[in-house]
């Protein structure tokens, strides 16, 4: 299917786990994307692991260098990847809607916990009861469901995570011509 997808952007949310950096790898090259990961951009802006900026500067410090991300991409023809906690923020959820689509992967609790089982890279994980960790999940959940668009990933592979986002793209691009 060769389809135009030029100047659309496309923001990947939802929670640690559900798939965001694998899809948007994928995605990008299949349609032909520059990808950017606000979590890669903050690591590689301010030269430190978001580890070290939870533990050094706060949580809330790395929350105002994810609305530095969004306030720096290039424009068009871009998929972003964020942080499961880029949403939480008001301001990136409009910088977000203005720029583009915001397609919301949904995981279930029990998968994201498998999924990220021994992971030390995210602070948020560290040390949390599954309890804890769904307590996250629940106070984040209508901040994911304001998004355009919704995918339940939890059974699905990258694949076909991608092909249904292909599928989204192609609806939002008719309906806007
Ligand atoms: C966070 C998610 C992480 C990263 C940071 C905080 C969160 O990204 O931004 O550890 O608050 O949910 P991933 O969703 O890619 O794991």
């Amino acid at each position: 299917m060769d389809r135009d997808y030029k100047g659309v952007n496309i923001f990947l949310t939802g929670f640690m786990g559900a798939g965001k950096s694998s899809v948007g790898k994928i995605l990008a090259q299949n349609i032909k994307f520059r990808l950017v990961d606000t979590d890669e951009w903050i690591e590689s802006t301010l030269g430190k692991s978001i580890s070290s900026i939870f533990s050094e500067e706060g949580e809330a410090a790395f929350r105002s260098y994810e609305t530095n991300a969004l306030n720096s991409l290039p424009t068009g023809d871009l998929i972003v990847t964020t942080g499961g906690g880029i949403v939480v923020n008001e301001h990136n959820r409009k910088i977000m809607r203005d720029k583009g689509i915001i397609i919301y992967l949904h995981c279930d609790i029990e998968e994201v916990l498998k999924r990220t089982r021994g992971d030390t890279t995210r602070p948020l994980l560290q040390n949390k009861t599954k309890e804890q960790v769904n307590e996250l999940f629940k106070q984040r959940k209508s901040y994911y469901e304001d998004a355009h668009y919704q995918i339940d990933t939890t059974n699905l592979t990258i694949n076909e995570i991608v092909e249904q986002i292909i599928l989204i793209v192609n609806e939002h691009k008719s309906k806007c011509q």
